[in-house]
């Protein structure tokens, strides 16, 4: 220990090399190096360990995303995402219960649509009774305790998949806006608890604010995809909403750069102004640096998608027997936690509602 005039503060006398152990001489040399202070003390017994930790998953951090289609009792498997299933509105009601019953909070619905629904300009959305609003009336009717969290985007209703309005080859955003705000007021008149806007258009969330305000939808709150990377871990998800062999082109025009945090912080901190309630990070794991920077930089209650590619990732390498699935699934969403998020839409919600509960 060194004082401010470079003096040892310690006198000799008390030196603590006195106390160390004199049993082993190796360890007396590991001390001489720590100064005999050892982390790996509290970790020698699970009971230290438990007192320690810092940060905890349980089911109170997770949003479940399902995908809906069309029919009765339809559950098609996603062949890139295993264990992940396009359900029909009957279907998915008796999975939400079973959500509720397992204590999840909230889902995100996303709907697969057939291909002749879809057109340039993705005008489904303006439908009151398109997939995604029938299946939260019915779901609210169903299960009114967990909350729903609607997508207000044009890509799964646009012959071109992406989410705006395309017009001579460019992405329209203020007529783009103008939709999706309608869209979202219709959401929210089927019983939407948060609209989840997922476009990345300027300025969307301030309008869809007023129009949700001027509907007399004070009470519904806007989770804004705040940051939302050009990702190629989007991939299984346009499978599993049949977007994949429709889009052409690439959605750099919108969503942002992965090489930039100072820009998310930018985007964010729009979205706050323009009266967003929650903000969330997509993708999840590869930008837990810019979870921690939301975080610390405005405390609103911040949320990640951990998405499609990650979750396949795990799946993927756990059925080769790579890795330890269940694991590296607790290890993934802890992870999120750590980096300061509040909770995590995650397609692994049931699997770790359950095996919280067991
Ligand atoms: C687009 C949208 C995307 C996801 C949800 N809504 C990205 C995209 O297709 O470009 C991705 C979700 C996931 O990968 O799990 N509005």
């Amino acid at each position: 220990m060194r004082t401010g005039t470079g003096e040892t503060a310690v006198p000799a006398e008390l030196d603590m090399n006195r106390f160390a152990p004199t049993k082993a001489a190796g360890t007396r040399t590991v001390d001489e190096v720590t100064g005999s202070r050892r982390l790996r003390r509290m970790r020698k017994a699970a009971w230290s360990r438990r007192l320690v930790q810092e940060n905890h998953l349980t089911v109170d951090d997770l949003i479940w995303p399902i995908f809906l289609v069309d029919g009765k009792n339809v559950r098609e498997p996603i062949a890139a995402m295993p264990g992940v299933f396009r359900m029909s509105i009957d279907v998915a009601i008796r999975e939400v219960e079973r959500a509720a019953k397992l204590g999840i909070p909230a889902i995100a619905t996303f709907p697969n649509v057939d291909l002749s629904l879809r057109d340039v300009t993705g005008s489904l959305i303006l439908d009151p009774d398109n997939l995604t609003n029938r299946a939260t009336r019915a779901i609210k009717a169903a299960v009114p305790e967990i909350g729903i969290i609607t997508d207000a985007a044009l890509d799964p209703f646009t012959s071109h998949g992406h989410d705006g309005v395309l017009r001579d080859g460019i992405i329209v955003n203020d007529e783009t806006v103008e939709q999706v705000a309608a869209g979202a007021v219709l959401q929210a008149a089927a019983g939407a608890d948060i609209i989840a806007p997922s476009d990345m258009m300027d300025g969307r969330i301030g309008v869809i604010r007023s129009a949700l305000d001027d509907n007399g939808f004070q009470d519904v709150a806007i989770m804004s995809y705040a940051t939302k990377f050009d990702s190629a871990f989007y991939g299984p998800y346009r499978d599993a909403i049949g977007t994949a062999g429709l889009l052409k082109g690439d959605k750099k025009t919108y969503y942002i750069n992965a090489a930039n945090s100072a820009e998310a912080l930018r985007e964010t901190e729009q979205d706050i102004l323009e009266g967003t309630d929650m903000v969330m990070v997509k993708p999840g794991l590869p930008y837990l640096d810019i979870v921690r920077l939301l975080k610390d930089a405005f405390a609103l209650p911040t949320f990640a998608y951990q998405v499609s590619g990650e979750y396949s990732m795990i799946q993927a390498a756990a059925a080769n027997g790579w890795i330890d699935g269940e694991r590296a699934m607790m290890e993934s969403l802890l992870a999120f936690k750590r980096a300061g998020a509040d909770g995590i839409l995650t397609y692994f919600a049931p699997a770790v509602a359950e095996k919280l509960k067991g």
